[in-house]
Formats: C-alpha cells, sequence, structure tokens
C-alpha cells in the first residue's frame, strides 16, 4: 500500500534540508557525497509532494553564505545541481511540475543559470505543482534587493512612498506569485530559519526533525504534514474555540 495523507495538505510547504555533511561523515565518507545522496531525498520528496496535492514546493538548496564554503564543495553543489536538473527536466514536464529559481540567480555559473533557464520556460505551463529551488538564496537580500527596486521606482515616480504597505512591498520580492509557506520543516535536528524566507515565515508552522537530510523520505514528509495537521494557527488572533478565561493571546 502506497503512503498517502488522509488530512488536508498544506498548500506551500518549505523544507531546509539540512545534515548532508553529518550524514557523509557518519559514514566515512567525504561530504559531498552527502550531498548526492541528498538528490535521491529530493526526488523522493518532490515526487511525493506533486502526487500528495502539496501546490507549492521551496527547497532550500544553496544560500548566499554557503558561497564561502570550500571552493571544491561549491563547485561539487554546482555540478550536481546541474546534473539534476537536467536528469529531472522530462520528468518535471511530464508530471505538470513547474520549476523556478528563487535567490540572486545571476550569481550562478553561467551554464547552471543557462539551464535552469531553460527548464523554468519549459515547465512554466506545469498546473500540479510549483517547485521552488532557492539558490544564492537570502532573506536578508531578498529584502535588500526588493528595497533597491522600489527606492528607485520612488525616485522616477513611479511608485509614492505612501503607497508603500506590505502588500506592495511583497510584490518587489524574488517570486510575487509565491504564497508564503504554511509549513517550514528543518532537518538534522537544527532549530533556526538561517536566512530563509525572512519575510514570508511570518506566519508558517515549523516542523522539526532529527533525520539527516539524506535519510529523509516521504514517510517523515508525512510525518511532518501530520504533525503540522495538528497545529492550530491563529494568525495571532484569538479563535471562537480558544478556552476562556485563559483565551490565548499568543502573537
Ligand atoms: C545542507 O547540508 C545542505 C546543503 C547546503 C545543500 C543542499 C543540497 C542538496 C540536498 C543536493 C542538491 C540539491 C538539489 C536541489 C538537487 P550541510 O552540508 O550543511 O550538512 P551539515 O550541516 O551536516 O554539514
Amino acid at each position: 500500500m502506497s503512503l498517502r495523507p488522509d488530512f488536508p495538505v498544506p498548500e506551500h510547504v518549505a523544507i531546509i534540508m539540512d545534515g548532508n555533511g553529518r550524514w557523509a561523515r557518519k559514514g566515512g565518507m567525504i561530504r559531498v557525497r552527502g550531498h548526492e545522496s541528498g538528490t535521491e531525498s529530493v526526488r523522493d520528496v518532490v515526487e511525493a509532494s506533486a502526487e500528495w496535492g502539496v501546490k507549492h514546493l521551496t527547497l532550500y538548496a544553496f544560500s548566499v553564505e554557503n558561497w564561502s564554503r570550500p571552493k571544491a564543495e561549491v563547485s561539487a553543489l554546482m555540478s550536481l545541481l546541474k546534473k539534476f536538473l537536467n536528469k529531472e527536466r522530462e520528468t518535471l514536464l511530464k508530471n505538470g511540475i513547474a520549476l523556478r529559481g528563487l535567490g540572486r540567480l545571476e550569481d550562478l555559473p553561467d551554464s547552471v543559470l543557462r539551464t535552469l533557464r531553460e527548464i523554468e520556460k519549459e515547465t512554466a505551463h506545469g498546473t500540479k505543482m510549483t517547485l521552488r529551488l532557492a539558490l544564492s538564496y537570502g532573506g536578508r537580500q531578498e529584502m535588500v534587493d526588493a528595497v533597491r527596486v522600489l527606492s528607485q521606482d520612488i525616485s522616477s515616480g513611479k511608485v509614492q512612498a505612501t503607497e508603500v504597505n506590505e502588500e506592495s512591498l511583497a510584490g518587489y520580492l524574488y517570486d510575487s506569485d509565491m504564497p508564503d509557506p504554511d509549513l517550514i520543516i528543518r532537518t538534522a535536528g537544527e532549530k533556526r530559519l538561517s536566512n530563509f524566507l525572512l519575510w514570508q515565515a511570518s506566519y508558517a508552522e515549523f516542523v522539526y526533525t532529527d533525520i539527516l537530510w539524506p535519510e529523509f523520505r516521504r514517510g517523515d514528509l508525512l510525518a511532518a504534514l501530520q504533525e503540522f495537521d495538528g497545529r492550530v494557527r491563529r494568525f495571532g488572533k484569538v479563535l471562537d474555540t480558544d478556552p476562556e478565561p485563559q483565551g490565548s493571546s499568543s502573537p
């Protein structure tokens, strides 16, 4: 019997894929083996998410800070990414999955960027799910980049400063079509956001697991979705169902 959630799944799931290096070290291997093995988890999680009706899946694949890793590791990650994109392009297309990059993509090596752009274009009409790969991504950098463009628009008179609000500012982020994540999963035991989707995560639910990313499979995703399903989301409000007199006032 194949695994399948018997409850509503969140619209947008975002994942901080962590623990590749630790997984490799545990097996006496070099770090890059962990990243290679992590691509198997990526494949399984993408397939399961699309199958189960998740509409948006965002994977933190390479942060702006990751450029400071040893040159050999950065270069191995870039080759892995290109290999993954080329290998999966047909599957994405066949399964109606639209691929998008999210981040300072112009900093990626030319050949990776070219491949990414080609696949973005080819898969743009996919309606089953949008898979976003956060690449050369940083939440603070995203806000800086947004404010830079917005300031130019204010200087040129295209936008009035008094018109700036949450909605209009969000329109300057890397992908204005992306809904806020409902659920952010982080693997490998750390409990931090690491500069991921800072603006968008304001009311996301978090699920942490000790499982290292290369060992994370659809069963673990299902467990995370189940945990999310048991959460009560208040978005800063008090619900009619909250008990009195100790009605929660948590933000
Ligand atoms: C964090 O583990 C993981 C990364 C920095 C890269 C994630 C990349 C992949 C899963 C493979 C390629 C991606 C795609 C989309 C094909 P870490 O190296 O920080 O692990 P550690 O904390 O145990 O050292």
